[in-house]
């Protein structure tokens, strides 16, 4: 590999396939991967927790104190947890704090790692504007709910296919339309629609253009 620090930013709406991608990109060139939804998770799962103490400095100690390792906490996987997630991203000063950690790692990736590798709505135009590589993931909202049905299955028997369609629109017209960080495809993002991809095919395409990019 030619050059050997590199930075891949990638924006999509729920369910395009995002973090499976990310985590083989992440395994593939050895990058440091952070799921940024999981951050608003962590937050939206502590105000549903306890809405009185949900302010400005518990948030800002919640970021200060926040460890890797709790962002998989199968807890943050829920539908409840989701919506609330994307009301608490419309708010700037939320917004601020957590932008600040995930700028600290994409550019500051642990140690061992050839850099980094971010999801979310708004890492290729704001958290890293000079990322190697944007990719902007999508794909047809009926397979993206059922991607997310089949997930959340496996953590609740009994949701409903109907409910995680509602959850997703809900979603979807809260990242898109918010007026703060809104998900958007950049100009300079490579369009990936995954709707007729299997995951290997995906990851075959992506990894076709990065490596085009790092061995040339
Ligand atoms: O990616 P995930 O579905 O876990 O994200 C949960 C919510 O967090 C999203 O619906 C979105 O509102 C918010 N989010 C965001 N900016 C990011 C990542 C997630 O606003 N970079």
């Amino acid at each position: 590999m030619k050059k050997k620090y590199i930075k891949v930013a990638i924006d999509s709406p729920a369910g395009a396939g995002a973090g499976t991608q990310s985590k083989l990109i992440s395994k593939h060139y050895k990058l440091f991967y952070l799921d940024t939804g999981k951050i608003y998770r962590v937050l939206a799962y502590n105000k549903l927790k306890n809405k009185k103490i949900f302010n400005l400095s518990f948030i800002k100690k919640k970021i200060k104190n926040l460890r890797i390792n709790e962002l998989s906490d199968k807890k943050l996987l829920s539908n409840e947890v989701g919506i609330e997630s994307s009301l608490i991203a419309k708010d700037k000063k939320i917004r601020k704090l957590v932008d600040k950690l995930q700028k600290k790692i994409a550019y500051n990736p642990p140690k061992g790692f050839n850099g980094s590798c971010l999801d979310g709505r708004d890492i290729t135009y704001k958290i890293i504007p000079d990322a190697d590589f944007k990719f902007f993931l999508t794909a047809n909202i009926n397979i993206r709910a059922k991607r997310r049905y089949k997930e959340l299955k496996r953590i609740n028997k009994k949701i409903k296919f109907s409910d995680v369609l509602k959850s997703i629109k809900k979603r979807d017209k809260n990242d898109f339309q918010r007026k703060v960080s809104p998900l958007k495809k950049t100009k300079d993002s490579i369009l990936i629609d995954t709707t007729n991809l299997t995951i290997k095919s995906c990851f075959l395409k992506i990894k076709k253009i990065i490596d085009r990019k790092i061995y040339n």
